[in-house]
Protein backbone atom coordinates (compact mmCIF):
# COMPACT_ATOMS: atom_id res chain seq x y z
CA UNK A 1 0.00 0.00 0.00
CA UNK A 2 1.35 3.21 -1.25
CA UNK A 3 1.47 6.14 1.93
CA UNK A 4 -1.30 8.73 1.57
CA UNK A 5 -2.36 11.95 2.77
CA UNK A 6 -6.09 12.38 2.90
CA UNK A 7 -6.38 13.83 6.30
CA UNK A 8 -3.89 16.13 7.85
CA UNK A 9 -3.79 13.35 10.97
CA UNK A 10 -2.24 10.85 8.30
CA UNK A 11 0.77 12.27 9.38
CA UNK A 12 2.45 11.78 13.13
CA UNK A 13 3.19 15.04 15.08
CA UNK A 14 6.91 13.84 14.57
CA UNK A 15 6.41 13.73 11.19
CA UNK A 16 5.02 16.80 10.58
CA UNK A 17 7.94 18.28 12.51
CA UNK A 18 10.23 16.52 10.40
CA UNK A 19 8.47 18.03 7.48
CA UNK A 20 8.80 21.36 8.83
CA UNK A 21 12.78 20.24 9.45
CA UNK A 22 13.40 19.55 5.74
CA UNK A 23 11.77 22.74 4.75
CA UNK A 24 13.34 25.10 6.39
CA UNK A 25 16.76 23.06 5.22
CA UNK A 26 15.52 23.59 1.29
CA UNK A 27 15.00 27.35 2.08
CA UNK A 28 18.20 27.69 3.56
CA UNK A 29 19.94 25.05 1.13
CA UNK A 30 17.80 24.81 -2.55
CA UNK A 31 20.06 23.62 -4.59
CA UNK A 32 20.84 20.56 -2.57
CA UNK A 33 17.30 19.58 -3.33
CA UNK A 34 17.73 20.30 -7.37
CA UNK A 35 17.62 16.55 -8.59
CA UNK A 36 15.95 15.29 -5.45
CA UNK A 37 13.17 13.52 -7.49
CA UNK A 38 15.10 13.38 -11.03
CA UNK A 39 12.82 10.72 -14.03
CA UNK A 40 9.87 10.93 -11.12
CA UNK A 41 6.71 12.59 -12.26
CA UNK A 42 4.07 13.86 -10.43
CA UNK A 43 0.49 14.37 -11.34
CA UNK A 44 -1.87 17.25 -10.13
CA UNK A 45 -5.68 16.26 -11.45
CA UNK A 46 -7.46 19.07 -10.52
CA UNK A 47 -11.42 18.68 -11.01
CA UNK A 48 -12.04 22.35 -9.32
CA UNK A 49 -10.22 25.45 -9.71
CA UNK A 50 -6.98 26.44 -7.88
CA UNK A 51 -3.97 28.97 -8.44
CA UNK A 52 -1.66 28.30 -5.59
CA UNK A 53 -2.25 24.78 -4.29
CA UNK A 54 -1.70 22.92 -8.10
CA UNK A 55 1.18 25.58 -9.35
CA UNK A 56 3.08 24.89 -5.87
CA UNK A 57 2.80 21.52 -6.50
CA UNK A 58 3.97 21.74 -9.96
CA UNK A 59 6.96 24.52 -9.22
CA UNK A 60 7.74 22.29 -6.02
CA UNK A 61 8.19 19.16 -8.51
CA UNK A 62 10.30 21.06 -10.57
CA UNK A 63 12.32 22.42 -8.13
CA UNK A 64 12.89 18.61 -6.88
CA UNK A 65 14.32 18.09 -10.99
CA UNK A 66 10.93 16.26 -11.26
CA UNK A 67 7.88 16.19 -14.13
CA UNK A 68 4.90 16.71 -13.77
CA UNK A 69 1.31 16.11 -15.62
CA UNK A 70 -2.19 16.50 -15.48
CA UNK A 71 -5.13 18.53 -15.96
CA UNK A 72 -6.41 21.51 -14.64
CA UNK A 73 -10.38 21.30 -14.97
CA UNK A 74 -12.43 18.29 -15.22
CA UNK A 75 -13.63 19.11 -18.25
CA UNK A 76 -10.58 18.84 -20.07
CA UNK A 77 -10.70 15.07 -18.77
CA UNK A 78 -12.62 11.90 -19.61
CA UNK A 79 -14.95 12.56 -16.74
CA UNK A 80 -16.83 14.33 -19.02
CA UNK A 81 -17.45 11.24 -21.13
CA UNK A 82 -18.63 9.70 -17.59
CA UNK A 83 -15.22 8.09 -16.54
CA UNK A 84 -15.34 7.30 -12.54
CA UNK A 85 -12.68 8.84 -10.16
CA UNK A 86 -11.77 5.30 -9.68
CA UNK A 87 -10.51 4.75 -13.32
CA UNK A 88 -8.86 7.91 -13.80
CA UNK A 89 -6.77 7.26 -11.05
CA UNK A 90 -5.92 3.83 -12.45
CA UNK A 91 -4.63 5.58 -15.77
CA UNK A 92 -2.97 8.37 -14.30
CA UNK A 93 -1.26 6.03 -11.51
CA UNK A 94 0.23 3.75 -14.63
CA UNK A 95 2.01 7.46 -15.95
CA UNK A 96 2.41 8.93 -12.60
CA UNK A 97 4.79 8.15 -9.28
CA UNK A 98 2.88 10.30 -7.46
CA UNK A 99 -0.62 12.06 -7.26
CA UNK A 100 -2.22 15.23 -6.08
CA UNK A 101 -5.95 15.69 -6.40
CA UNK A 102 -8.61 18.04 -5.78
CA UNK A 103 -12.29 17.45 -6.16
CA UNK A 104 -15.47 19.20 -5.24
CA UNK A 105 -16.77 15.99 -3.33
CA UNK A 106 -15.63 14.98 0.30
CA UNK A 107 -13.91 12.30 -0.16
CA UNK A 108 -13.17 11.68 -3.36
CA UNK A 109 -9.46 12.02 -2.81
CA UNK A 110 -10.03 8.66 0.09
CA UNK A 111 -11.50 6.68 -2.83
CA UNK A 112 -9.11 7.61 -5.19
CA UNK A 113 -6.26 6.38 -2.72
CA UNK A 114 -8.99 2.88 -2.48
CA UNK A 115 -7.75 2.30 -6.34
CA UNK A 116 -4.31 3.88 -6.60
CA UNK A 117 -0.85 1.83 -6.61
CA UNK A 118 0.69 5.33 -5.82
CA UNK A 119 0.46 7.70 -3.41
CA UNK A 120 -2.38 10.01 -3.25
CA UNK A 121 -2.55 13.87 -1.47
CA UNK A 122 -5.54 15.30 -1.02
CA UNK A 123 -5.22 18.93 -2.32
CA UNK A 124 -8.92 19.52 -0.98
CA UNK A 125 -11.89 17.95 -1.07
CA UNK A 126 -15.30 19.83 -1.28
CA UNK A 127 -15.68 21.54 1.99
CA UNK A 128 -14.53 19.07 4.33
CA UNK A 129 -10.43 19.14 4.41
CA UNK A 130 -7.35 20.59 2.98
CA UNK A 131 -4.15 19.07 4.96
CA UNK A 132 -1.39 20.23 2.80
CA UNK A 133 -2.73 24.12 3.14
CA UNK A 134 -2.46 22.78 6.86
CA UNK A 135 1.38 21.98 6.06
CA UNK A 136 1.58 25.18 4.81
CA UNK A 137 0.19 26.84 7.25
CA UNK A 138 2.11 25.28 10.29
CA UNK A 139 5.40 26.00 8.71
CA UNK A 140 4.55 29.65 8.35
CA UNK A 141 2.93 29.78 12.11
CA UNK A 142 6.67 27.80 12.84
CA UNK A 143 8.22 29.88 10.63
CA UNK A 144 6.73 33.50 12.29
CA UNK A 145 5.99 32.60 15.70
CA UNK A 146 9.23 29.82 16.29
CA UNK A 147 6.63 27.35 18.08
CA UNK A 148 3.39 25.53 17.59
CA UNK A 149 2.03 25.99 21.22
CA UNK A 150 1.32 28.36 23.34
CA UNK A 151 -0.50 30.68 21.32
CA UNK A 152 -4.41 32.23 20.92
CA UNK A 153 -5.73 31.58 17.25
CA UNK A 154 -8.53 33.34 16.30
CA UNK A 155 -10.38 31.74 12.69
CA UNK A 156 -12.68 34.12 11.19
CA UNK A 157 -15.13 34.19 8.48
CA UNK A 158 -16.58 31.19 6.79
CA UNK A 159 -15.84 28.12 9.28
CA UNK A 160 -18.77 26.43 8.35
CA UNK A 161 -17.67 25.61 4.22
CA UNK A 162 -13.91 26.67 4.91
CA UNK A 163 -11.56 23.56 4.32
CA UNK A 164 -8.74 25.13 5.01
CA UNK A 165 -10.01 25.80 8.48
CA UNK A 166 -11.21 22.28 9.20
CA UNK A 167 -7.51 20.93 8.68
CA UNK A 168 -5.74 23.54 10.57
CA UNK A 169 -8.40 23.08 14.02
CA UNK A 170 -7.84 19.61 13.84
CA UNK A 171 -3.82 19.77 13.31
CA UNK A 172 -3.56 22.00 15.99
CA UNK A 173 -5.36 19.87 18.72
CA UNK A 174 -2.30 17.78 18.52
CA UNK A 175 -0.23 20.78 20.07
CA UNK A 176 0.07 22.31 23.78
CA UNK A 177 -2.28 25.24 25.00
CA UNK A 178 -3.96 26.22 22.09
CA UNK A 179 -6.94 28.58 22.96
CA UNK A 180 -9.40 29.03 19.87
CA UNK A 181 -11.23 31.78 18.87
CA UNK A 182 -14.51 31.00 16.46
CA UNK A 183 -15.09 34.06 14.87
CA UNK A 184 -18.20 33.78 12.15
CA UNK A 185 -21.97 35.01 11.75
CA UNK A 186 -24.31 32.50 13.61
CA UNK A 187 -24.68 30.98 10.17
CA UNK A 188 -21.53 29.98 9.12
CA UNK A 189 -20.45 28.43 12.60
CA UNK A 190 -17.81 25.51 12.72
CA UNK A 191 -19.68 22.57 12.09
CA UNK A 192 -20.85 20.59 14.76
CA UNK A 193 -18.24 17.25 14.09
CA UNK A 194 -15.12 19.50 13.41
CA UNK A 195 -16.31 20.68 16.96
CA UNK A 196 -16.90 17.06 17.93
CA UNK A 197 -13.97 15.47 16.45
CA UNK A 198 -10.94 18.07 16.95
CA UNK A 199 -11.75 20.32 20.17
CA UNK A 200 -14.58 18.19 22.32
CA UNK A 201 -13.04 15.00 22.25
CA UNK A 202 -9.65 16.16 23.70
CA UNK A 203 -11.37 18.36 26.41
CA UNK A 204 -10.07 21.51 24.20
CA UNK A 205 -11.91 24.72 25.38
CA UNK A 206 -12.88 27.46 22.36
CA UNK A 207 -15.21 30.29 22.15
CA UNK A 208 -17.67 31.53 19.59
CA UNK A 209 -18.40 35.24 18.91
CA UNK A 210 -19.75 36.95 15.90
CA UNK A 211 -17.10 40.36 16.45
CA UNK A 212 -13.52 40.28 15.33
CA UNK A 213 -13.13 43.59 17.28
CA UNK A 214 -13.85 42.54 20.65
CA UNK A 215 -11.52 39.34 20.43
CA UNK A 216 -8.82 41.10 18.42
CA UNK A 217 -6.61 42.04 21.52
CA UNK A 218 -6.34 38.78 22.67
CA UNK A 219 -5.48 37.02 19.33
CA UNK A 220 -1.49 35.61 18.46
CA UNK A 221 -2.61 34.63 15.12
CA UNK A 222 -5.31 35.41 13.04
CA UNK A 223 -6.51 33.14 10.18
CA UNK A 224 -8.58 34.92 8.00
CA UNK A 225 -10.93 33.12 5.13
CA UNK A 226 -12.98 33.97 2.29
CA UNK A 227 -16.64 33.15 2.05
CA UNK A 228 -16.89 29.75 -0.28
CA UNK A 229 -19.38 31.25 -2.51
CA UNK A 230 -19.42 28.01 -4.55
CA UNK A 231 -20.44 26.12 -1.68
CA UNK A 232 -23.62 27.80 -1.36
CA UNK A 233 -26.79 27.00 -1.55
CA UNK A 234 -28.34 29.94 -2.89
CA UNK A 235 -26.69 33.16 -4.30
CA UNK A 236 -28.44 35.60 -1.55
CA UNK A 237 -27.18 34.14 1.36
CA UNK A 238 -23.85 34.48 -0.43
CA UNK A 239 -24.33 38.13 -0.99
CA UNK A 240 -25.80 38.76 2.70
CA UNK A 241 -22.94 37.05 3.85
CA UNK A 242 -19.62 38.11 1.77
CA UNK A 243 -18.58 41.12 3.72
CA UNK A 244 -19.60 40.15 7.06
CA UNK A 245 -15.27 41.01 7.88
CA UNK A 246 -13.08 42.86 6.55
CA UNK A 247 -9.93 43.78 7.93
CA UNK A 248 -8.71 47.07 7.88
CA UNK A 249 -5.82 48.75 9.38
CA UNK A 250 -7.88 50.80 11.39
CA UNK A 251 -9.49 47.35 12.49
CA UNK A 252 -5.85 46.59 13.95
CA UNK A 253 -5.26 49.27 15.68
CA UNK A 254 -6.28 47.16 19.43
CA UNK A 255 -4.44 44.07 17.91
CA UNK A 256 -1.05 42.36 19.16
CA UNK A 257 2.13 44.10 18.18
CA UNK A 258 4.02 40.62 17.15
CA UNK A 259 0.36 39.47 16.02
CA UNK A 260 0.40 37.16 12.39
CA UNK A 261 -2.09 37.51 9.93
CA UNK A 262 -2.44 34.65 7.84
CA UNK A 263 -4.93 33.91 4.87
CA UNK A 264 -4.72 30.14 2.28
CA UNK A 265 -6.02 32.89 -0.35
CA UNK A 266 -7.29 33.96 -2.79
CA UNK A 267 -8.95 36.70 -1.16
CA UNK A 268 -12.26 38.79 -2.07
CA UNK A 269 -13.01 41.16 0.10
CA UNK A 270 -12.21 40.26 3.58
CA UNK A 271 -8.40 41.67 3.78
CA UNK A 272 -8.06 45.31 2.37
CA UNK A 273 -4.75 45.41 0.03
CA UNK A 274 -3.82 48.36 2.62
CA UNK A 275 -3.22 45.28 5.08
CA UNK A 276 -0.90 43.77 2.82
CA UNK A 277 1.91 46.57 3.87
CA UNK A 278 1.95 45.68 7.64
CA UNK A 279 4.65 43.71 9.04
CA UNK A 280 2.00 41.12 10.40
CA UNK A 281 0.54 40.31 7.31
CA UNK A 282 2.08 37.03 6.89
CA UNK A 283 0.20 35.74 3.68
CA UNK A 284 2.26 36.38 1.15
CA UNK A 285 5.56 34.43 3.11
CA UNK A 286 2.57 31.62 3.19
CA UNK A 287 2.17 31.06 -0.80
CA UNK A 288 6.30 30.79 -0.71
CA UNK A 289 6.08 28.48 2.40
CA UNK A 290 3.12 26.07 0.59
CA UNK A 291 6.23 25.32 -1.96
CA UNK A 292 8.28 24.33 0.30
CA UNK A 293 6.64 22.41 2.16
CA UNK A 294 4.97 20.37 -0.42
CA UNK A 295 8.66 19.69 -1.63
CA UNK A 296 9.70 18.11 1.65
CA UNK A 297 6.36 15.89 1.34
CA UNK A 298 6.73 15.16 -2.06
CA UNK A 299 10.14 13.76 -0.99
CA UNK A 300 8.43 11.86 2.01
CA UNK A 301 6.20 10.12 0.20
CA UNK A 302 8.27 8.78 -2.19
CA UNK A 303 10.73 7.49 0.13
CA UNK A 304 13.63 9.92 -1.13
CA UNK A 305 16.22 11.25 1.57
CA UNK A 306 18.92 14.13 0.57
C1 LIG B 1 -8.21 27.42 -0.27
C2 LIG B 1 -9.02 26.23 -0.77
O1 LIG B 1 -8.94 25.88 -1.95
O2 LIG B 1 -9.68 25.65 0.07
N1 LIG B 1 -7.30 27.90 -1.22
C3 LIG B 1 -6.06 27.35 -1.27
O3 LIG B 1 -5.89 26.20 -1.55
N2 LIG B 1 -5.01 28.12 -0.92
C4 LIG B 1 -9.05 28.49 0.32
C5 LIG B 1 -10.17 29.06 -0.49
O4 LIG B 1 -10.40 28.67 -1.63
O5 LIG B 1 -10.83 29.94 0.05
Amino acid sequence: MPRNVIDVTDLTVEEIGQLIETAEDIIAHPAKYQDACAHRQLATLFFEPSTRTRLSFESAMLALGGGVLGFSEASSSSTTKGETVGDTIHTVSCYADIIAMRHPKEGAPYAAAQVSEVPIINAGDGGHNHPTQTLTDLLTIHREKGRLDNFTVGFCGDLKFGRTVHSLVNALSRYENINYVLISPLELKLPRYVKEQSLKSRGIPYTQTTSLEAVMPQLDILYMTRVQRERFFNEEDYLRLKDSYILTPEKLAGAKKDLSILHPLPRVNEIAVAVDKDPRAAYWKQVKNGKYIRMALIMKLLGIEV
